[in-house]
This record gives C-alpha cells, sequence and structure tokens, in this order.
C-alpha cells in the first residue's frame, strides 16, 4: 500500500532583503505546496492604520483595527496577492513607506498575537512553505523545516536598488534604511528576528537563487523521508 507523501510545514526566516520570498516562492512551486508571505499581513496592518491616521504606536486602536479589519491572502500560480476589503493591495504593499509602517506596528505584541494566530490557521494543515521573521521560532516552533536565510548588508542594498531601479548613489542610503529596519526587527522585546536553534542557516551572499532553491530541496527531501 503506497502512502501519500507527508505534507510538511517549512518556515523560512531572515532579514529584509535576503532572498526569503524568492526561495519560498520557488519552494513552494516546486514542491506545489501554498506559500504564504508573513509579512504582507504586517503591510495590510501598517498600510491600513496610515489611512485612517492611526499612530503607528496605538496598541488598542491597532487591535480594534486588525479584529474589524477584512483582508485576505489569496495564493496563485504567479504569488500571493494580498486583499484589502476586496481591493487587490499587492502592488500597494511593497512601497518603502508601508514596509516602514509593518515594521514600527509589527513591534507590539496586540498586532503579533492577532496575525499570528491568523498565520496558525492559514498552515497548521500542512503543505506550506511561510516566510517572515519568527515562523520557525514563534509562529510554527514544531515546523518540518527552518531555514534562516542571511546576506550581508551590501548585497540586500544591491538587489533592493537593482528591484527599484535606484541609481549607484542611493545605495549608501539604501544599506543604512536596511540596517535600521534590521535593527529594528532583530531588538524588538517580542519575537525578535533570531534564527531557530534547529535551522538551518543559508547565506545567499554571491549565490543564484537556483543554488540556493537546490541546496534547499535537497534538504527538504531529506525531511519528508524522515
Ligand atoms: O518581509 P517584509 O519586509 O514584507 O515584512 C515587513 C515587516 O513586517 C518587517 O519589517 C518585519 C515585520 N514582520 C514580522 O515582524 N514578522 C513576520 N513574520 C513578518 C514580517
Amino acid at each position: 500500500m503506497s502512502t501519500a507523501p507527508r505534507r510538511l510545514i517549512v518556515a523560512i526566516d531572515g532579514p529584509a532583503g535576503a532572498g526569503k520570498s524568492t526561495l519560498a516562492r520557488a519552494l513552494a512551486r516546486a514542491l506545489g505546496y501554498t506559500y504564504v508571505d508573513s509579512g504582507a499581513m504586517y503591510r495590510v496592518v501598517g498600510l491600513a492604520a496610515r489611512a485612517r491616521g492611526l499612530a503607528a504606536t496605538d496598541a488598542e486602536a491597532l487591535a480594534a483595527l486588525i479584529d474589524g479589519l477584512d483582508f485576505a491572502l489569496r495564493p496563485e500560480p504567479a504569488g500571493q496577492r494580498v486583499f484589502l476589503s476586496g481591493r487587490d493591495v499587492t502592488e500597494e504593499l511593497r512601497t518603502p513607506a508601508v514596509g516602514e509602517w509593518a515594521s514600527r506596528v509589527a513591534a507590539l505584541p496586540a498586532v503579533r498575537t492577532r496575525l499570528v494566530e491568523r498565520q496558525r490557521r492559514l498552515g497548521e494543515a500542512g503543505g506550506v512553505v511561510m516566510d517572515g521573521r519568527d515562523i520557525g521560532t514563534v509562529v510554527f516552533p514544531e515546523a518540518d523545516c527552518k531555514f534562516f536565510v542571511t546576506a550581508s548588508a551590501a548585497e540586500r542594498a544591491r538587489r533592493r536598488a537593482r528591484e527599484i531601479g535606484a541609481p549607484e548613489a542611493e545605495l549608501g542610503a539604501i544599506q543604512r534604511d536596511i540596517e535600521a529596519r534590521d535593527r529594528r526587527d532583530s531588538e524588538r522585546a517580542l519575537a525578535p528576528l533570531r534564527a531557530a536553534a534547529d535551522a538551518v542557516t543559508i547565506d545567499t551572499t554571491g549565490s543564484t537563487a537556483e543554488e540556493v532553491l537546490e541546496q534547499v530541496l535537497a534538504r527538504v527531501a531529506e525531511r519528508a523521508k524522515a
């Protein structure tokens, strides 16, 4: 009797711009799993909070906002799309201003507990690749496979500049922004950015996306057999 392969929970954490989402998306496609970008949830809250003129530190108002927020992450073959009150806000979420807001609201326990609960619901059945900052440490401490993806700040700044078409002259400022966001994400009291003790760390500096995917797929295949 043949048994269906186990559908795993794969957690991918790491700092901004390290290549997490490229890897997570490709991995989900290769495995036939669902890709969930948990950062998009923090970005949706940031976007909605900004639109309503809330303060990024007002935990009570943000909690009430989230409790009434109608948003959905929809996995599609080309990647995840995000809807807020039925409107597709996927592109809007990628702006640096929204990223900044996301990072600020993500420091609040009232925000994190609510979003972590939704992330667990999305992933608990398995067959999911979820990326973020605390997936392997807090959201799914029992995840079958955990990866911590890093790259040097200079490399991440170069990738970000290429992505947004910024000139060479802006590289220094982009790198400083990245380092500031890393600091805020790593130093916050609750669920700071750090590798889980049982995560495999992958430094993508100087590697192609294909090389990274191959390395990770080999590891997942090993775990699926276990
Ligand atoms: O991955 P991203 O850049 O889209 O995430 C936006 C912000 O959300 C980031 O600054 C940190 C926060 N975040 C978090 O605290 N926990 C997660 N699991 C995902 C994102």
